[in-house]
């Protein structure tokens, strides 16, 4: 963390409350000149920071960015976040976390104000705009490649569960789509780098609309989509959602490191709003509708298709089809 950062740290958790600039010095070993220039950068960067001569540093009001040192103040993580690559904007979080990924430690995150090429699953483009969430999450997990998907299931229970944290009722679509009110919030895309036998390094990308307004989004997006700023009526502290998202994530990240896939799985079925719909599913190249009965150890969708037979969907794009 740089003595700027430090700095901004320690007004943040003073609650607008003054620090003296003394303090700051000899609190960080550095000098008033030093902590005054770290002020005026702060400043620049759209920090409201009052001053006055004889109580000191207070901040005011904080620009709408996410800032790692913000999103690290009081973050209560052993490995999730340690590390954070911050970007006004990059092509996309998971190229840029795929590019540094051998190099960091396994919880290093990547983060971005908006993304030029954001990619989604199945090869789709991901709209990336200014006020949301876009982050990758580098994971060195030790489990066979073929069971990779139970990291995305993992991810998907702990984004719901910080949005619920926020007081919204948040469920799963299948695979990973999280939803409010039956519209789309998050999307998760996982990739990886592997051998047949062993996970190199897994990304983890996880894009959320936060507050963007999704009104002008284009097409269909539009309407299968929403923000949490919609559903709050106000914006959200997106600083606040990483730090508590990294929180969750690690939380059930260390059950599965424990070997306790069962009760993220439970956690992740009863958030379901796929099991029990009629639903039409497509993979590659087949169409299948059917009702979904359950979710396997592995995430595999079990569809039981209308003449009575039953297929095990372990990719594809699942569309929840209107009861009649
Ligand atoms: C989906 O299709 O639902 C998955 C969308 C995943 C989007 C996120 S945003 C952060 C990360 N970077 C990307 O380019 N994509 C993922």
């Amino acid at each position: 963390m740089t003595t700027k950062d430090k700095i901004l740290g320690k007004l943040i958790s003073n609650n607008g409350k003054p620090v003296s600039g003394e303090k700051l010095a000899s609190e960080l070993s550095v000098s008033r000149a030093a902590v005054w220039k770290h002020i005026k950068a702060l400043r620049i960067e759209g920090y409201m920071i009052d001053s006055s001569t004889n109580r000191g540093y207070s901040l005011a009001g904080a620009p709408d960015l996410l800032i790692p040192s913000e999103i690290k103040t009081g973050l209560k993580t052993g490995i999730i976040g340690k590390g954070i690559h911050y970007f006004r904007e990059t092509e996309s979080t998971n190229n840029m976390a795929r590019e540094i990924a051998h190099s960091v430690e396994e919880g290093t995150v990547v983060i971005a104000e908006s993304q030029s090429g954001g990619r989604g699953r199945i090869g789709r483009k991901w709209l990336s705009p200014e006020g949301g969430i876009w982050l990758s999450i580098i994971l060195k997990p030790k489990i066979q490649p073929l069971h990779a998907a139970r990291i995305t299931l993992t991810a998907g229970l702990a984004v719901a569960r910080t949005i619920q944290g926020f007081g919204l009722e948040a469920g799963i679509k299948w695979p990973n789509d999280i939803l409010i009110k039956g519209k789309k919030v998050c999307g998760i895309l996982t990739e990886m780098e592997a051998e047949l036998d062993r996970i190199d390094y897994c990304v983890v990308g996880i894009g959320i609309d936060a507050n963007v307004d999704t009104e002008l989004f284009p097409g269909e997006i539009r309407e299968t989509s929403t923000s949490l700023k919609k559903e709050l009526g106000h914006t959200v502290n997106r600083n606040e959602f990483v730090r508590r998202l990294l929180e969750e994530f690690e939380k059930e990240y260390l059950k599965f490191q424990g070997g306790d896939f069962s009760s993220i799985l439970e956690e992740w079925r009863n958030l379901s709003e796929t099991i029990g719909e009629n639903v039409k599913v497509t993979t590659g190249s087949r169409t299948i509708y059917g009702e979904a009965i359950g979710v396997d150890n592995d995430g595999a969708l079990i569809l039981e298709t209308h003449d009575g037979k039953l297929e095990k969907i372990v990719a594809g794009t699942c569309e929840h089809l209107r009861k009649i």
